[in-house]
């Protein structure tokens, strides 16, 4: 039994870990003159590189025009980058991966640290995601830093923005000659929030003088004082909607005063997201900042559910074919209908069909070290965050061709 941390000890090591992450931002000063400040525009608005560079550092925004399709792009092959679906691929094999050793970066958690955990395959770290329409710029963390300079980055939802924060800074980390100066090259932050439900979590004591938790669906998350300091947000939530009292969903939402004594998991949902879309649309209207939303990532538990003996140990290759290569759930589904009405534009973060397959990469038995004795039978098996290095660079590689193709500061 001591070999198995349940799951929710393990979110409340999660919460003690945030803590410290979140305190560990990244303040890094520039000693060089600024940049002209590039500041963020929504789509229709952003600038080309190259205005940015004519701009200085007082212009007003909206002396910037968009540009002209045809200003915008000048080449066939520029066209093609910007048309390119990144999300529609596949993964190939390459010796240039992973983008970090296994093992050498300090802000990988334990429970994503598999190599270092006694995992003892290593084909899953060497699959770079390749989209059919175009190639992934190689990462280049010089550049990305170079583009945060000035700005905060902020992973806001549960423990997988916390693999994919800690994915990130590994990422940057790694582009750096000297990896004891970070603090002092680049003026930027990047800091991961807790924030299970993007809604706000309460307690109800009953009559027996217990306290039960609540959630909100109508009240925005009290993190999100924070989530203004931004200037790039990524946000998720998903994998608690499928939990115990959440997915049951008895005495557990509410609307005001009004606790539900029975609501459905999927409609909560959609009134969280739609409550999120609208906090964002009035807070962030008249703001400059760039929203992704990261899309539903995949588990791989076979025989089992998460807390029934769920398995993915022995795993070493992606899915190579199969209808859940197109599986698609309902909520992203509703992700996409609520972003689609909100005035501020959001980017989605179309990772789910790039996670189906790669059932190889997620901790299974090696998200804590190997003690004597431990067998497959006696872990509790993590198949849903994912080893890094892994999956989550990724997403990562994603954000930054984002910012690459679309031109981004
Ligand atoms: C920068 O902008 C200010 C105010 O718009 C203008 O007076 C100044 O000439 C500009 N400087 C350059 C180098 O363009
Ligand atoms: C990475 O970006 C920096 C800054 O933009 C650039 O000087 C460097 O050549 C790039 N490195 C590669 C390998 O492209
Ligand atoms: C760092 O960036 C912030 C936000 O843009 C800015 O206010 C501050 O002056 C910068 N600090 C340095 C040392 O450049
Ligand atoms: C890296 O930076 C640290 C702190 O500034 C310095 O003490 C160290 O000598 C540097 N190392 C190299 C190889 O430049
Ligand atoms: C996201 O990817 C799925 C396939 O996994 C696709 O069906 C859907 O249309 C995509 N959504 C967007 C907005 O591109």
């Amino acid at each position: 039994m001591s070999n198995s941390i349940s799951h929710k000890t393990r979110y409340t090591v999660t919460s003690l870990c945030f803590i410290l992450l979140f305190f560990f931002t990244l303040f890094l000063f520039s000693k060089r003159t600024l940049e002209p400040s590039l500041s963020f525009y929504r789509p229709s608005f952003w600038p080309t590189k190259s205005q940015i560079h004519h701009s200085n550092a007082t212009a007003n925004h909206d002396k910037l025009n968009p540009p002209a399709d045809n200003e915008a792009v000048d080449d066939v092959g520029e066209k093609k980058r910007e048309m390119c679906d990144l999300y529609t691929g596949t993964w190939v094999k390459d010796d240039d991966y992973p983008i970090y050793k296994p093992g050498s970066c300090p802000y990988v958690d334990e429970a994503f640290d598999c190599q270092s955990n006694g995992r003892p395959d290593s084909d899953y770290l060497r699959w770079r995601w390749k989209p059919h329409g175009c190639d992934l710029p190689r990462f280049n963390a010089t550049d990305f830093l170079d583009r945060l300079r000035g700005k905060r980055l902020m992973l806001v939802g549960d423990s997988m923005n916390r693999n994919q924060f800690e994915s990130l800074l590994c990422l940057l980390r790694e582009g750096l000659t000297n990896k004891s100066t970070m603090y002092e090259e680049y003026n930027c932050t990047v800091v991961y929030v807790l924030s299970h439900f993007l809604v706000k979590e309460g307690v109800r004591i009953n009559e027996q003088g217990n306290s039960n938790p609540t959630l909100s669906i109508d009240k925005i998350d009290k993190t999100s004082d924070r989530w203004k300091r931004a200037d790039i947000l990524v946000f998720n939530t998903a994998h608690w909607w499928v939990h115990g009292k959440t997915a049951r969903g008895i005495n557990y939402f509410k609307e005001g005063d009004y606790l539900y004594p029975k609501f459905d998991a999927v409609e909560a949902y959609r009134r969280a997201l739609k409550t999120w879309a609208k906090w964002i649309d009035e807070n962030f209207k008249l703001e400059k900042k760039l929203v992704f939303y990261r899309g539903y990532s995949s588990a791989h538990f076979s025989g089992g559910d998460w807390n029934s003996g769920g398995s993915c140990t022995g795993e070493t290759e992606p899915i190579s074919s199969g209808s859940v290569l197109d599986t698609y759930p309902l909520k992203m589904k509703i992700v996409e209908e609520v972003i689609g009405e909100m005035k501020v534009p959001v980017i989605l973060l179309n990772v789910t069909r790039l996670t189906n397959s790669r059932k190889d990469g997620h901790p299974s038995m090696y998200g804590k070290k190997l003690t004597e004795g431990d067998t497959k039978s006696t872990r509790r098996e993590d198949c849903s965050h994912w080893c890094l290095p892994g999956v989550p660079d990724a997403w990562n590689e994603l954000i930054y061709a984002t910012l690459v193709f679309k031109k981004l500061f």
